[in-house]
């Protein structure tokens, strides 16, 4: 089992998987879709500036489900009319947008699943309720095994009166599993410290000091002859005349902990300081899902990777995994988090998606996937700037951009800069040139220009040095494809800067 971050669109990678056979290798997968919130998520580069970039659209009303309900309808003609049905039934367009491409979805996850895995669906109670039908349909009603309440904050008001209803401070995570065999490893709580003490102390623990420790009497609903007979012989059971079983002794030592129920208040949200990617999820939440829903080497899989929370706490606790999110800076983040964790060796995991090196780049722009026919001319830019590069915005206007495919800003001897950044397959000259006139012009203080390293001539990077320094940095820099992607080098800015 090979190891994956893939960047794509999550229906996409499913109907690839399909198409090529691929089927029943998922043990656990927990996914966080975004929640019909209507809000688009960002990502902040820095709070003292409003250099933001959009991480996410959490908003559906805009995502046309209609060709891909169209689409479904061969794949499987009675789940196509179910949703058909319930689209009527649905009281919002974003709601219905959300309820159809996720029921689509899950039929795809559905058949990635290995017979004995479990599903664990993140959401709240805009959309539990009616997401709840499309699962127990994929499902099967009798595989819904619970719905988890997790308390994600504290309190919501505040101290402020004057609420117009309750504080929404929960979110529900639904677990459905595939078959009757499937895995719970049952979490406990551990008792609390003085907890023994006090049920002595209480009379609601007894210790007979034969050795066997503390135990407290149950009921015996139901035993075999054999069992009630040994727990006699052993002077582990009494019968009371005002109850209607007899009880038995029931020994501390033999318990784990309290175990735990479906409303989850002990796992911590994350504060805002800690949190690096929209919505994240804490690892605690993510630890507990994983330990008790899959066994150590098992293949656990988030299809809403967002920050990589899942598939960082699934590496922590030895289990293999795959992320997929159609964001380029959720599965950056992922990546930094894994280099990080230096748990697991690069060569041990695979990214899809993004060329892992120039020579890769380079293919792809040569089958014109990246930067040479209309459709894809922007893609180059977009993931040099959204991927490669630091720190750096991707320039939203495509044409008519003045030579600048990205922005970022720095301050230098206390004053407020900028850097503009072009990139560009194959350079030249006349090319060059235009985009050192615009730094000339003032629209940037440093210039990157980034090309594949055999388009540069000996009068570009000569003509490059011309333009002079800033602080100790060359203001026209040339940055190449093999730098950035095999050398994990960056544009350089003066010593004495803040980057911004
Ligand atoms: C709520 S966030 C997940 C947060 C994550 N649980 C964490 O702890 O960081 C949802 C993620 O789903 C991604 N997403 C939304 N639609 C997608 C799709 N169709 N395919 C792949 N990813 C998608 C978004 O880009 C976003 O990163």
């Amino acid at each position: 089992m090979e190891n994956k971050l893939i960047l794509g669109d999550n229906l996409d990678i499913l109907k690839k998987w399909t198409s090529e056979g691929k089927k029943e290798f998922i043990d656990l997968n927990y996914n966080d879709p975004p929640f019909n919130s209507n809000r688009n998520y960002n990502i902040l580069f820095n709070p003292k500036t409003d250099t933001v970039e959009e991480a996410f659209r959490d908003t559906w009303s805009s995502i046309k489900y209609f060709d891909l309900l169209e689409d479904f309808k061969e794949n499987d003609v009675r789940f196509y009319e179910f949703l058909k049905k319930l689209e009527v039934l649905l009281p919002t367009d974003s709601l219905k947008s959300y309820i159809i491409t996720m029921g689509i979805t899950y039929w795809y996850i559905y058949k990635m699943l290995k017979p004995t895995a479990s599903l664990y669906h993140h959401c709240d109670p805009t959309t539990s309720y009616y997401i709840k039908i499309v699962l127990d349909k994929i499902f099967g009603f009798n595989n819904f095994k619970n719905e988890i309440i997790w308390k994600r904050i504290y309190s919501t008001g505040g101290v402020k009166s004057g609420n117009t209803r309750f504080g929404n401070n929960h979110d529900v995570i639904l677990w459905y599993v595939k078959s009757k065999v499937y895995t719970f490893n049952e979490p406990y709580q551990p008792w609390p410290e003085d907890h023994f003490k006090k049920a002595l102390e209480k009379g609601q623990h007894f210790d007979d000091n034969d050795g066997k420790g503390q135990y407290f009497w149950s009921c015996l609903s139901f035993a075999s002859e054999k069992k009630i007979k040994e727990l006699t012989q052993k002077d582990e059971i009494r019968y009371k005349s005002t109850a209607k079983y007899p009880e038995y002794k029931c020994y501390i030592k033999n318990s784990k902990g309290i175990p735990i129920g479906d409303i989850w208040t002990d796992i911590l949200p994350l504060t805002p300081k800690i949190i690096k990617y929209p919505t994240e999820k804490p690892e605690k939440l993510m630890e507990r899902i994983i330990l008790t829903g899959s066994n150590k080497n098992d293949v656990v899989a988030d299809f809403f990777n967002g920050g990589g929370t899942t598939i960082i706490t699934a590496i922590k606790l030895n289990r293999n995994f795959v992320g997929v999110d159609l964001n380029h800076r959720a599965l950056q983040l992922t990546y930094k988090r894994l280099d990080k964790l230096k748990m697991i060796a690069k060569e041990n995991y695979y990214i899809e998606g993004i060329p892992r090196s120039s020579k890769d780049l380079r293919e792809l722009v040569n089958k014109n996937i990246y930067g040479k026919d209309k459709d894809s001319k922007y893609a180059l830019e977009d993931i040099t700037t959204k991927w490669y590069l630091e720190k750096v915005q991707g320039n939203i206007k495509k044409s008519g951009d003045g030579s600048i495919d990205g922005r970022f800003s720095f301050i230098h001897n206390k004053k407020p800069m900028k850097g503009i950044v072009q990139i560009t397959s194959s350079a030249s000259k006349n090319h060059f040139k235009a985009f050192c006139s615009e730094v000339s012009k003032g629209t940037g203080d440093i210039g990157v220009y980034i090309t594949f390293e055999d388009t540069l001539t000996k009068g570009i990077i000569k003509e490059a040095k011309e333009y002079g320094r800033i602080g100790d940095v060359d203001k026209i820099q040339i940055l190449t494809f093999e730098d950035l992607i095999d050398n994990r080098e960056q544009y350089k800015l003066p010593k004495d800067i803040l980057l911004i």
